[in-house]
């Protein structure tokens, strides 16, 4: 009696048996509200500018809250020279789904030719807030426009 043939077989239920260990524990570290929210990021030359771009994103519904967070010192290059511009930032709490019409509507109220928006997903948070955004920002797809 031989238990040769049985190994490749003990080897491949510890395999599947360990993935779903796995899984089970990435899943479980996830909150469920993991990417459905997300921050984005603009930077704006002056103060009128972000007030007046933080205030359309609200009343658009593209964004549930705007914090405008002055004093930035951005330093980059453009056009072959090295810039150092006073700027501010606005940190912009929306849906993830509505990402994409938040950045193109950026886009077209920007004084800059090529405007920083960049976003990351939000991984976890308090509930109540998250959900908050949620009211306030309807899914892109049940807008009527
Ligand atoms: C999930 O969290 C537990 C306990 O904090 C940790 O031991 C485990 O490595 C985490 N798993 C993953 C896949 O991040
Ligand atoms: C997500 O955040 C909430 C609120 O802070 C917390 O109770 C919960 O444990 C978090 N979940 C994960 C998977 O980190």
């Amino acid at each position: 009696m031989s238990f040769i043939p049985c190994k490749p077989i003990f080897r491949l239920l510890t395999f599947v048996c360990l993935s779903k260990v796995v899984t089970a524990n990435t899943y479980k570290n996830m909150s469920n509200l993991a990417g459905i929210y997300s921050v984005a990021y603009v930077t704006v030359p002056a103060e009128d500018v972000a007030k007046n771009l933080a205030r359309s994103l609200v009343k658009n519904k593209l964004a549930a809250c705007v914090n405008i967070i002055p004093g930035l010192t951005s330093v980059y290059e453009w056009q072959n020279e090295i810039n150092e511009d006073n700027e501010l930032l606005l940190m912009i709490k929306t849906r993830t789904d509505t990402v994409a019409a938040l950045t193109k509507f950026v886009m077209e109220n920007h004084p800059y030719k090529v405007c920083e928006v960049i976003s990351v997903p939000i991984q976890n948070g308090s509930e109540k807030y998250l959900q908050w955004i949620g009211e306030i920002v309807p899914p892109i797809d049940e807008r009527q426009e």
